[in-house]
């Protein structure tokens, strides 16, 4: 199945100073990363029905959509309101459906009445140290005993330690390799499978 997605035309013109100096954040949701894309093909060779998943730093939602057209319930978060209003967006245009959305932010994550999920995906989320520690936290807390993390990343500086954070926190980790085209770049993906 093809999907077509709407997402700002520059994310640099979102770029806010006020945002900036409260917690550093920039609006990277605005663009469709290749790991996105590499979670996606994942996740549309997969029968998700009966499944519960969260999807963290959902950007314009490319694999929230894929996982809601394989038959999961969904749960889009981004700390940016406006990747929630996107993601809807996106997933009804393509699906007439949509998923429920919330604001979290992983690093004073409100979680409670939340989950357990059977899956937590999120693409491109491990390049800054902090993020990592934190996700690494939030993650197991979210997971169903048997569930399953889902994290696609181009090698990012915060991964090896969120891995073996992951690692520390009882998680074994089996790892897929994808190359992703977009635009004229070829991406090395890798799609790390995380269960306990
Ligand atoms: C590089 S973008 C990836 C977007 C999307 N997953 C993709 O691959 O196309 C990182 C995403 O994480 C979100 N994000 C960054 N820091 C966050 C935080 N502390 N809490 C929640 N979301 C965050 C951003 O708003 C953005 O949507």
């Amino acid at each position: 199945m093809a999907y077509r997605l709407a997402h700002p035309v520059s994310a640099d013109d979102l770029i806010d100073e006020e945002d900036f100096d409260r917690d550093e954040r920039l609006p990277y949701w605005a663009e469709l990363w290749p790991s996105a894309l590499a979670l996606s093909r994942h996740l549309s060779t997969r029968d998700l029905n009966d499944v519960r998943a969260i999807e963290l730093g959902c950007g314009v939602g490319l694999p929230t959509t894929v996982a809601l057209a394989r038959g999961a319930t969904v749960l889009a978060t981004d700390h940016y309101e406006a990747a929630l209003d996107f993601t809807a967006h996106n997933a009804r245009a393509n699906l007439d459906r949509e998923p429920d959305t919330a604001l979290l932010d992983w690093r004073k994550p409100d979680i409670e009445g939340l989950g357990p999920f059977d899956l937590v995906l999120a693409a491109d989320v491990l390049y800054e140290h902090k993020n990592a520690v934190a996700l690494a936290n939030l993650a197991p807390k979210l997971l169903a005993p048997d569930g399953e993390a889902l994290f696609a990343d181009p090698r990012r500086d915060g991964a090896p330690g969120f891995l073996a954070a992951m690692r520390a926190n009882g998680f074994e980790d089996s790892v897929e390799e994808a190359t992703v085209e977009q635009d004229t770049r070829k991406v090395e993906v890798l799609l790390h499978h995380l269960r306990r």
